[in-house]
């Protein structure tokens, strides 16, 4: 069975003393929970902080964006040798950054690869907006951009990545894909996707999250389908409460 993995992406919020205190209440409640991976994800400032908190559980740090150089004369980027060694995971191409920084497949690619190069585990997002939803396109995006993300990945590379199916009128509005739909458009766009790309070893061992206003309410009926082994989840990963219990609720996977 693959491991269930519960990510929180804090996106821009918590200052670095915020992220300290958050990071340590998530810390004492679920540091037993051996059955569910549990990744936080602070903003940069905090990343080093939060580590510090964290450096002895088995709760996994990921930042939420990088470059793909090395380094170089970037101002303000941050790249995948500053990460290597302080975090585990790094989310790319997050709809935010597809739709407010310009990112393209063709860049999240390159992030890939530059970031399995330095030894992290991409946690790449995907996930079709209202529009393409409504035209009944969400399939044919969504496969796109996976074929997109993993181009020129070894299946040994692939295997590892997490991709998180998050459809992008589901972030931040309270609505949601039903779990049977989000369930099947991970089987049909991401899942028969990898099989045609690789095969069905990797189609089966890449780990698949939902994400797109999850919360303690509705997180049991996601963790309940077969396809879906986490969530990636903004708004209630902020607070300890709700962000344990989310992480509770993927033990439905082993009932
Ligand atoms: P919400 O859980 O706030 O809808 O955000 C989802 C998300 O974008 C996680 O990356």
């Amino acid at each position: 069975m693959r491991k269930p993995i519960i990510a929180g992406n804090w996106k821009m919020f918590k200052t670095s003393a915020e992220a300290v205190l958050l990071a340590r209440e998530v810390r004492e409640a679920v540091a037993d929970l051996g059955q569910v991976e549990v990744v936080l994800c602070p903003p940069f400032t905090a990343l080093a902080a939060v580590e510090g908190i964290i450096a002895d559980s088995k709760i996994g740090l990921g930042a939420q964006n990088m470059f793909w150089e090395e380094q170089g004369a970037f101002t303000g980027e941050i790249s995948p040798l500053m990460l290597q060694g302080l975090c585990d995971y790094v989310i790319l191409g997050h709809s935010e950054r597809r739709q407010y920084f310009g990112e393209t497949d063709e860049t999240v690619n390159k992030k890939m690869k530059a970031a399995l190069f330095h030894k992290l585990i991409p946690i790449v997002c995907v996930g079709e907006n209202l529009a393409q939803n409504e035209a009944g396109e969400t399939e044919a995006f969504v496969g796109s951009q996976i074929k997109g993300a993993f181009a020129g990945l070894s299946a040994e590379q692939a295997t590892k990545i997490v991709v998180a199916y998050e459809p992008i009128w589901a972030i931040g509005t309270g609505k949601t894909a039903t779990p049977e739909q989000a369930n099947r458009i991970i089987v049909a766009s991401i899942r028969q996707v990898l099989a045609e790309l690789y095969d069905n070893n990797v189609a089966e061992t890449v780990r698949v999250q939902y994400g797109g206003s999850v919360n303690p309410g509705n997180v049991e009926g996601f963790m309940g389908q077969p396809d879906i082994d986490g969530a990636l989840v903004g708004g209630a990963s902020l607070k300890a409460d709700s962000f344990v219990t989310l992480v509770k609720g993927a033990l439905v996977k082993f009932r």
